[in-house]
């Protein structure tokens, strides 16, 4: 049946090895105490784990630069630990997905150092040369204010190769057929090794074309039908979910006008609105993004997620919204990155504020898609704005309030662990939470499981319910015969606010709240009036709690849905 596909309506949760769990003492993160973490993984409720890049690397982009496809970085342990690891997470009934890094190697790759030391080289095809420094050298960078230029020359190869990221990131070459082939086998290896699929980094730039006399890159959408065909055919249930911040209207050629291209994409033009709209308490441009992400094929899925390991990417809200955001998420010129975006982790950005951390997560959990949590967040962690660039949020797990935060034995941790202010491990950490029932943490455990019964979000079709007032945003979701409805207050103030449902009969009558006994019937109008407090949410079922007699098992039959 089409509603096995397991990345539908789950809950992902990222985390970096080198940053999570240290056993060996050694000050950074590896594969066999994760494996020892998995049931705190499995008691949150996530049912997928992406893990970040763990192959071997120079770890000058925290191992966005890979040196060796097919191996495991030594400091976190041997491919037989990694095994040990997805067959723990198999056993738990958790999925694991990888990065998938094939823009770009790192330049001490071998293919790299191969390519560049000779014209005549078996790998110099797989890279991006030219003679003479390319007019548009100065264009493109993704890191603008850090990375200088896109072209940069290479004294042993003599010519200049093409790097759409760091300068010691240089791009495969993607259009070569045999690079093709060595992703692919890159998949197939991991594939065998244990892992669901991928999280594939960079997708526009792989696919586009590139080259010295590129002057607008074209996007080579058939690549991405070639990767899921063989995927498809080396593992039937296995995913690509794709890093691709592009405008709505090209969505659909990621994912496949039939549905036969990228599984999931990350959503980030609603990520970029969300936060606007929770800076502005303005829901109408959320609204706006959620009808126009709305397109996809049945078989495909958003991944929903509020921060990852990348700073918070505002750069396509108008200047004045994200100025907006600035002023509310990160005033502050080294709270910014990248003349784009906020570098901080979600709960600073929230001012700690647990009303508000719950408002954030509580929409990511009922827009449409698949939330994707990342580490930390979950007990509400903080960041390090003495740290460079991204590094300010990807400080050290913290588990108790052991030296280093539980995280590692050694006084050296790979990343300076937050040890003081109200974000310091001995305020926040995984050990304090556990035993607090209303904690964070406990908080996000009780609304994963909430999440993951509500399949109505990740299988339904969904329609913004109007209200009249734009700090409320209520969203309906029908399913085979069923419907649940959510309604979000983005206001600091209380607000009162009335709707009606918009099914047809009795329906809409009876709205059963999921977490609280709140429930509310609507008057004799149809309509309902609630009293949400400032930054208040409801979820509720629309009817009865019988919902799981009414489910029909096909799609298409919903008997009191006429719309
Ligand atoms: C996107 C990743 O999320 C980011 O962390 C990395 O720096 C670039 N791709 C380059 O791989």
């Amino acid at each position: 049946m089409i509603d096995d596909l397991w990345y539908k309506n789950g809950v992902f949760y990222c985390l970096s090895i080198g940053t999570y769990m240290d056993a060996n003492g050694e000050g950074i993160g590896d594969f066999k105490e994760l494996l020892r973490r998995l049931d705190y993984l499995h008691g949150l409720g996530v049912t997928a784990i992406w893990l970040m890049p763990f192959q071997p690397s120079p770890g000058k982009d925290d191992g966005y630069d890979i040196s060796d496809y097919y191996g495991v970085d030594q400091r976190y342990g041997t491919l037989g630990d990694f095994v040990e690891f997805t067959h723990g997470c198999r056993q738990r009934g958790i999925r694991v997905i990888i990065d998938l890094v094939v823009n770009h190697t790192s330049d001490a790759h071998p293919w790299f150092r191969d390519a560049r030391s000779s014209p005549d080289s078996q790998h110099r095809d797989w890279y991006v040369w030219a003679d003479k420094k390319p007019a548009s050298a100065n264009k493109g960078m993704v890191f603008p204010g850090v990375q200088k230029s896109t072209w940069t020359y290479d004294k042993e190869a003599k010519a200049w190769f093409f790097h759409r990221f760091y300068d010691f990131q240089p791009d495969l070459n993607t259009s070569n057929p045999y690079v093709q082939a060595e992703i692919l086998k890159i998949m197939g290896f991991w594939i065998q090794l244990g892992v669901s699929g991928f999280r594939m980094d960079a997708v526009p730039f792989v696919i586009s074309t590139k080259g010295s006399k590129v002057t607008t890159p074209i996007e080579q959408y058939d690549m991405l039908r070639s990767l899921r065909e063989f995927l498809q055919w080396r593992q039937g249930n296995a995913i690509i979910l794709a890093e691709a911040n592009v405008l709505p209207e090209t969505d659909m050629e990621y994912f496949g006008k039939d549905g036969d291209r990228m599984h999931m994409m990350f959503n980030f033009h609603v990520n970029q609105n969300l936060f606007y709209a929770m800076a502005s308490a303005d829901s109408r441009p959320l609204a706006k993004a959620l009808a126009a992400t709305k397109p996809r094929p049945a078989s495909a899925q958003w991944g929903l997620f509020l921060r990852n390991h990348d700073e918070l990417d505002l750069g396509r809200l108008t200047k004045a919204q994200r100025d907006v955001a600035f002023k509310s998420f990160g005033p502050d010129k080294d709270m910014q990155l990248y003349d784009r975006g906020i570098r901080r982790r979600l709960a600073p950005m929230l001012g700690g504020d647990r009303r508000r951390l719950e408002l954030a997560y509580s929409l990511m959990c009922t827009l449409p898609g698949t939330p994707v949590i990342r580490y930390g967040d979950e007990i509400g962690m903080g960041d390090n704005l003495a740290l460079p660039e991204r590094n300010c949020a990807r400080t050290p797990m913290q588990w108790s309030t052991e030296p280093q935060a539980g995280f590692t034995e050694s006084d050296k941790p790979c990343s300076p662990v937050i040890d003081e202010g109200p974000y310091g491990y001995e305020h926040i950490n995984v050990a304090k939470q556990r035993r607090d029932p209303n904690s964070m943490l406990n908080w996000t455990e009780r609304i994963i499981r909430m999440r993951k019964e509500v399949p109505e979000i990740g299988w339904g079709d969904f329609r913004v319910i109007a209200t009249r007032d734009p700090a409320i945003l209520a969203i309906r979701y029908d399913w085979r015969n069923n419907s649940v409805l959510f309604v979000h207050n983005l206001d600091e103030k209380p607000r009162e606010t009335s709707f009606s449902v918009g099914l047809a009969g009795d329906e809409g009558k009876h709205l059963i709240n999921l977490l609280s006994e709140d429930h509310s019937e609507a008057n004799n109008r149809g309509k309902h009036t609630l009293m949400l407090e400032a930054y208040g949410y409801r979820w509720y079922r629309v009817g009865g709690l019988d919902y799981l007699l009414k489910r029909t098992d096909i799609d298409g039959v919903n008997a009191n849905h006429p719309e």
